[in-house]
């Protein structure tokens, strides 16, 4: 009973690398760094509505709301962050049974007042960006990539380095449960000048002893509370809301503070080269595809078994996979479902989405998905006992 894997986190590291320079960290992009990944998502928003903007008056088109097209099945901060910019969320479809947007809803969802399109990683599956940068270009929109649930392995572990980041706009976090996480913290990356130019830039909090003092502490409580034999204690708070998907509105665009900062090299240095990582998702690989009942779902999506993933994502149907989903809970071994819904469907979205649009595809997704942890808790006995009951219900 006491023993509770959570869905996804890693340990926060909190030695700074001896060189805590960022320059080097992401060589071939200019970046900005913000509080959230909400926050860097709104900026990167910001910048597309502004060259929309800019091109509407040398063409003359009228000024109508900027439309940002973005998946039905998404986390709901993508809807903080358009509404924000100002912008107007438009949503699409995904494909049956996939993570992506529906390639022929993208396109008829393109309308003169189209200023972005939004397209995710979910769970680290890469989106089909050669098709999509292809379909941005024609349409001269800017295309960003959410990448807060993807961060690419290190070079000597990683082998399909030419899915990683084509956005022109790309945007990542470090919040509570992300790859590279440090409790807070986001960033947009960009190979464009003309873009970053017209990124906002919030600056730093200053360093000093206070906050990092603090965010010692609160580090080494979230490591602590993260362990598997303390983890039911901060689930059975219902204040802390874990795992739940809610709708928060943004309320500004931050900087990020210099303690995350320095931190930040260091972090990204050892999720980079975590080998055993991609062992254990290799390992819920192999398991999965023994098994019939069961989409291995990035295998589905063309990504290779040693692929680095924030979270194992698979699919059932939707019977099997509550009964699924129920064991493994019982068991404490960090199953979840993510969001319940699509975007429209989701508590505190009624007023903003119009809930009488359908998304059947996405709906079925949320009826139909499970996730398992990939995480540094997950034990080879984890696996084993995953696996077994992945057998007893599946049968
Ligand atoms: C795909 C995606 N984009 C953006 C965000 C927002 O990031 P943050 O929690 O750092 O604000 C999240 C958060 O879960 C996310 O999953």
């Amino acid at each position: 009973m006491f023993y509770q894997l959570p869905p996804v986190g890693n340990p926060i590291c909190l030695c700074p690398h001896a060189d805590a320079s960022t320059s080097s960290l992401f060589s071939s992009y200019k970046i900005q760094f913000y509080a959230s990944g909400t926050a860097a998502l709104a900026a990167a928003i910001l910048v597309a509505i502004k060259q929309k903007k800019s091109k509407n008056i040398d063409s003359n088109i009228s000024d109508n709301i900027p439309e940002i097209i973005l998946p039905a099945y998404a986390c709901p901060d993508l809807i903080s962050a358009v509404v924000y910019a100002g912008g107007k969320p438009v949503l699409v479809d995904l494909e049956a049974d996939r993570p992506w947007l529906e390639l022929a809803q993208l396109s008829s969802a393109i309308t003169v007042n189209t200023a972005a399109i939004i397209a995710v990683n979910l769970f680290g599956i890469s989106e089909r960006w050669s098709q999509l940068r292809k379909l941005a270009k024609q349409q001269n929109i800017v295309l960003i990539e959410d990448s807060a649930q993807y961060f690419p392995a290190g070079e000597n572990l990683s082998q399909d380095r030419v899915q990683d980041w084509q956005g022109d706009l790309v945007v990542l976090s470090f919040g509570r449960g992300k790859p590279v996480s440090l409790l807070g913290g986001g960033a947009v990356l960009t190979k464009k000048a003309a873009l970053y130019e017209h990124l906002p830039n919030p600056g730093g909090a200053a360093s000093g002893l206070i906050p990092q003092l603090s965010f010692g502490l609160k580090a080494r409580l979230y490591n602590f509370m993260i362990s598997p034999l303390i983890y039911w204690l901060p689930q059975s708070l219902p204040f802390l809301h874990l795992g739940e998907t809610r709708y928060h509105a943004l309320s500004d665009i931050e900087g990020l503070d210099q303690v995350r900062l320095e931190l930040l090299k260091g972090n990204i240095s050892r999720y980079q080269n975590d080998a055993e990582a991609i062992t254990r998702c290799e390992k819920i690989s192999a398991i999965l595809d023994s098994q019939n009942a069961i989409n291995n779902l990035p295998r589905l999506c063309n990504m290779k078994a040693n692929h680095r993933l924030l979270r194992y994502p698979l699919l059932l149907d939707a019977t099997h996979r509550n009964k699924v989903y129920q064991k493994l809970k019982q068991a404490g071994l960090g199953a979840s479902i993510l969001y319940p819904t699509s975007l429209p469907k989701i508590a505190g979205l009624k007023g903003i989405l119009d809930d009488k649009l359908a998304f059947p595809n996405a709906e079925m997704f949320a009826s139909r998905l499970l996730t398992l942890p990939t995480h540094s808790h997950v034990s080879e006995k984890d696996i084993g006992k995953i696996n077994t009951i992945l057998k007893q219900v599946t049968v």
